[in-house]
C-alpha cells in the first residue's frame, strides 16, 4: 500500500499534490525508514476519503480539504472559530445532521450535548466521540429527552449550564418529516409536525436562553430551517413540513428581536440554516418509499447533486463562534442553488 501511493521525489515538489491530505502523511511517512503500521492505515483511509469521500461518483469539494487533527492546532489562525471551553446542545443529534454538526463543535474545542428522543444513538454516534476524544479537547456527550417535554428539557438544559456553569449556544436540529398529499394528509400529524418542528425549536432555544441570561452568556442560537421553508418543493407532497420549516425561519427573526439585548445589553443572536437535501436516514427513509425520489432531486438544484452533512460544518462553526458576531435574525441558505431558479 505505502509503495503504492508513495509518489516519485518530482511529485512531492508538486503543490496539488503536497495540499492533499494524504500527501502531508506521505511526507510525515518519509521521515522514517520503516513507516509505523497504524500511519499506513491512516495514510490508505485518508487516501480513499480524498478519492472519493462516501459518494465516489460525486465527490464534495469539501472531502479532501477536512483538516489532519495535527494540521488544526494552530493558535493564531483563525482565532474567532475557536470554542474551547464553551459548551452547547445540540438537538436531534444522535445521527444525521445534528450528530455531524456537534462533531465541528466539539473540533472546535466546544463541549457538546446531543439531545434526542431515541433511547440510544446510532451506533456511529459512540464510535465519533470516541475518535473525537482521541483527538481533540472537546468532548461529546448523549441525553434522552424529548424536545416536546419542556420540563424536562428545562432540566435537562439547567444541568448541563450548572455543571459548567455556563450556556454558549444551540443548534435546534430536532425535526420530523411527513410526505403525504395535501387531500389524503392524517389528521394527527399536523398537530405533531408543529409540535416537533416549530414547538421543540422554541422549547428549546427558550432553555438555552434562560441558562445563557442567568450565567451572562451572550450565546448563539442556531435553529434548523429547511430550503422547503422558502419555496414549494417542486413534487415534495409535505405540506406541513414545509409550512413548519417557514415558521421556523419566522420564529428566528422574532426571537433575535426580543433577545437582541438581553444580557446586559448584549445579544443572544438568533439564526436559522435553510439546507437543501442531505443524505441522511430521514432522506433515505424517502427515498425507500419511493426510489424515483432521489433522481428528481439531484436534478432540482443547479449542482445536480444531494448534499453530504459535513458540507454544512463551516455554516454551523461560523454562525455558532464569534465570526458571526454582527448576524442576527438572518437565514443561510445552503441548496446547491435549488431556491435561486
Ligand atoms: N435531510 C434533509 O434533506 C434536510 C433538509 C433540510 C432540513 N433538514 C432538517 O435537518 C434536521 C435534521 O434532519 P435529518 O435529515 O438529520 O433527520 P434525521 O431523521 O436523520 O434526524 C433527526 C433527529 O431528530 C430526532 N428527533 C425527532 N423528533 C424529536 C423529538 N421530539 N425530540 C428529540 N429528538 C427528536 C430524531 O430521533 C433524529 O435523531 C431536521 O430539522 C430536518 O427537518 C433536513
Amino acid at each position: 500500500m505505502f509503495t503504492r501511493i508513495l509518489p516519485s521525489t518530482r511529485a512531492l515538489a508538486l503543490p496539488a499534490f503536497a495540499s492533499q491530505p494524504a500527501a502531508r502523511l506521505v511526507l510525515r511517512a518519509a521521515r522514517w525508514s520503516t513507516p509505523p503500521k497504524s500511519l499506513l492505515a491512516t495514510i490508505s483511509k485518508e487516501t480513499s476519503l480524498a478519492a472519493g469521500g462516501e459518494d465516489e461518483k460525486r465527490p464534495s469539494a469539501i472531502a479532501s480539504r477536512l483538516p489532519h487533527p495535527q494540521d488544526v492546532v494552530a493558535p493564531q489562525r483563525f482565532r474567532e472559530f475557536e470554542l474551547d471551553g464553551r459548551v452547547f446542545v445540540v438537538t436531534g443529534g444522535a445521527r444525521g445532521l445534528g450528530l455531524a454538526l456537534a462533531e465541528v463543535l466539539v473540533e472546535a474545542g466546544g463541549n457538546v450535548y446531543c439531545l434526542d428522543r431515541a433511547e440510544q444513538p446510532e451506533k456511529h454516534f459512540w464510535q465519533t466521540r470516541d475518535e473525537l476524544a482521541h483527538h481533540f479537547r472537546g468532548t461529546l456527550v448523549y441525553r434522552q429527552v424529548d424536545v416536546t417535554h419542556a420540563e424536562q428539557l428545562d432540566q435537562v438544559i439547567a444541568e448541563i449550564a450548572d455543571k459548567h456553569q455556563r450556556m454558549d449556544g444551540l443548534i435546534a436540529n430536532a425535526g420530523i418529516q411527513w410526505v403525504q398529499p395535501a387531500l389524503e394528509y392524517e389528521a394527527a400529524k399536523v398537530p405533531e409536525m408543529y409540535n416537533v418542528n416549530c414547538g421543540g425549536v422554541f422549547l428549546s432555544a427558550r432553555a438555552c436562553a434562560k441558562q445563557m441570561i442567568k450565567y451572562g452568556i451572550p450565546g448563539s442560537i442556531v435553529l434548523v430551517g429547511s430550503m422547503s421553508g422558502l419555496n414549494a418543493n417542486k413534487g415534495f407532497t409535505s405540506v406541513h413540513y414545509n409550512a413548519s420549516k417557514a415558521g421556523v425561519i419566522q420564529m428566528g427573526r422574532s426571537l433575535a428581536m426580543e433577545w437582541g439585548q438581553i444580557v446586559s445589553g448584549k445579544s443572544i443572536r438568533v439564526n436559522v440554516l435553510c439546507p437543501g437535501n442531505i443524505l441522511t436516514p430521514m432522506v433515505q427513509n424517502d427515498f425507500r418509499n419511493d426510489p424515483s425520489l432521489r433522481a428528481k432531486w439531484e436534478a432540482a438544484n443547479m449542482m445536480g447533486r444531494i448534499s453530504e452533512t459535513k458540507e454544512y460544518r463551516g455554516a454551523a462553526l461560523f454562525m455558532l463562534s464569534d465570526a458571526s458576531s454582527f448576524m442576527t435574525a438572518s437565514h443561510l441558505v445552503i441548496d446547491g442553488g435549488y431556491t435561486a431558479w
